[in-house]
């Protein structure tokens, strides 16, 4: 074509940094569209119960012989130094399908042995907990602002616990189907048998917390994935009459719990901070129906309410309402002066310059296979979600009667799930009152964030 190779490189490195931005969808956003598409009618999401599997056999549980040892990561590049252990690599939930999770597992900085299991998942769906969790939130690491080194997080929960992040559902970060129809097959109910053979294998692969007190954790949309996994768990050890895995409670924060609650408690949120005018807020109150068993379409006045708290609320950050924006995602050469109190807006491209690093692969064992899409905090290849129940109440209250412990937390800055659809989901469950409500005070102040 007589194009100059040149001309074509340029645009080409060009095309790449302006299509940076867009890549990295968050969290948020990610559930926000998910609502928005599951309120239709027309959505084709099934949003009856939690369908199950009650029995899944051991035909699914491989040997895992040698292989905890190749998944020891030695050290992640520009990394502080620290005593404790880390393992990642990939485990296979399907061979026929070629169908493998990523995990990354961090040890307790002390008294491994004893110390929980706690499995972590973050939302979506289509959510990585390496994104999120492990770089962001909870792991032992946070990424600087150079996209390269790595600085340490004091309140890694790895302190109490030795702390397994999971990138689930396939299609997720770096977990993979060779079947990639699959990705388009993926809704709660196979994210659950898939977490749950994931599981098995994985504690044949680290048998030494085959026993071990476990718990399962997570945020935002895993408010879904959480009890299922934990009710999968309960019923497998029931139908076995003994121990598979030794679950003993599930946390949950700022987690879907019942769509009803969820979706109210949001715009009454969105109105008591002042986000949106008392017009709306009425208009909202007045014409819409979050029932799920109201499946007419929304009325006009409805969808021109929503739309208009839609837009009162579209340049604010909707997971921390307080929180500046990110106005730059480029690295920058040196890592700017780096706060875990203090969050870092950008930090989303900090974590997906590191994650798509090819050393940072590498020492990770992660993404062998050369999967053909860039590692993503929030999948752009799962598009169609086939099940997502309208409530787990049910499950929350399966769990408790049960004996399982179920704690509910929720941040009270962020406006997606806030704490007010929290607080009206717990109270759609109508248990007693054992500890009236009190201020939990540390050094004084109630406010974390001046430590
Ligand atoms: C285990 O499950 C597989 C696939 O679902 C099935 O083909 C096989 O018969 C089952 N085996 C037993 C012992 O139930
Ligand atoms: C997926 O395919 C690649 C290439 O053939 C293979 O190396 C890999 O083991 C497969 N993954 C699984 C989970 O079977
Ligand atoms: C389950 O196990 C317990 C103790 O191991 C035993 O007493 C009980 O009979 C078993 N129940 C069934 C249904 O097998
Ligand atoms: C964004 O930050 C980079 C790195 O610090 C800097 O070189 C660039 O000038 C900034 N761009 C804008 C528009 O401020
Ligand atoms: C996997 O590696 C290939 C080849 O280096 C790269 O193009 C791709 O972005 C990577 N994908 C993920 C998910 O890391």
């Amino acid at each position: 074509m007589g194009r100059n190779p040149f001309v074509l490189l340029v645009f080409l490195i060009v095309s790449s940094m302006v299509a940076a931005p867009i890549h990295c969808k968050k969290q948020t956003q990610t559930l926000g569209h998910f609502y928005e598409r599951k309120m239709k009618r027309s959505s084709g999401i099934d949003k009856s119960g939690f369908k199950a599997v009650h029995y899944i056999n051991k035909s699914r549980v491989h040997t895992q012989q040698g292989m905890k040892e190749k998944d020891r990561i030695e050290k992640l590049p520009g990394q502080p130094g620290v005593l404790f252990q880390q393992y990642g690599g990939y485990v296979t939930v399907d061979k026929a399908a070629g169908r493998a999770l990523y995990y990354y597992f961090v040890e307790a900085y002390h008294s491994k042995e004893s110390l929980p299991l706690l499995l972590w998942l973050n939302g979506g769906p289509g959510c990585s907990s390496l994104a999120y969790g492990a770089m962001e939130e909870l792991g032992p690491f946070r990424v600087h602002s150079n996209g390269k080194t790595l600085y340490r997080n004091r309140y890694s929960w790895n302190y109490a616990a030795n702390v397994l992040f999971l990138e689930s559902p396939a299609g997720v970060g770096f977990s993979y189907a060779n079947t990639t129809s699959d990705y388009d097959d993926s809704g709660d109910s196979k994210t659950a048998v898939d977490n749950y053979v994931f599981l098995l294998n994985w504690l044949e692969r680290f048998p030494e917390y085959s026993n071990r007190k476990f718990y399962i954790a997570g945020e935002s949309y895993a408010g879904h994935y959480v009890p299922q996994l934990a009710h999968t768990i309960l019923q497998h050890n029931k139908n076995a009459n003994t121990t598979i895995i030794n679950l003993k409670g599930i946390l949950i924060g700022n987690a879907v719990i019942n769509d009803e609650t969820d979706v109210k408690g949001m715009y009454d949120y969105l109105a008591s901070h002042a986000l949106i005018s008392d017009e709306t807020a009425n208009g909202i109150e007045k014409h819409c129906n979050f029932a799920p068993e109201d499946d007419s379409e929304s009325s006009r006045e409805c969808d021109a309410a929503t739309d208009e708290a839609g837009q009162d609320i579209y340049y604010v950050d909707i997971y921390n309402i307080y929180a500046p924006l990110c106005h730059n995602s480029s690295l920058t050469i040196r890592p700017k002066e780096p706060s875990v109190a203090n969050f870092d807006p950008c930090s989303d491209y900090y974590v997906y310059a590191y994650l798509n690093r090819d050393d940072v692969q590498e020492a990770m064992h992660a993404n062998v296979t050369k999967l053909d899409h860039d590692w993503e905090p929030c999948s752009d290849i799962i598009r169609r979600w086939g099940d997502s129940p309208s409530t787990i109440i049910p499950l929350l209250q399966e769990l408790m009667a049960n004996g399982l412990r179920v704690w509910i937390f929720s941040g009270d800055a962020d406006g997606r799930i806030p704490v007010t659809s929290t607080k009206y989901s717990i109270k759609k469950m109508k248990l007693a009152v054992k500890t009236k409500w009190h201020p939990w005070y540390l050094d004084g102040e109630v406010n974390f964030l001046s430590l």
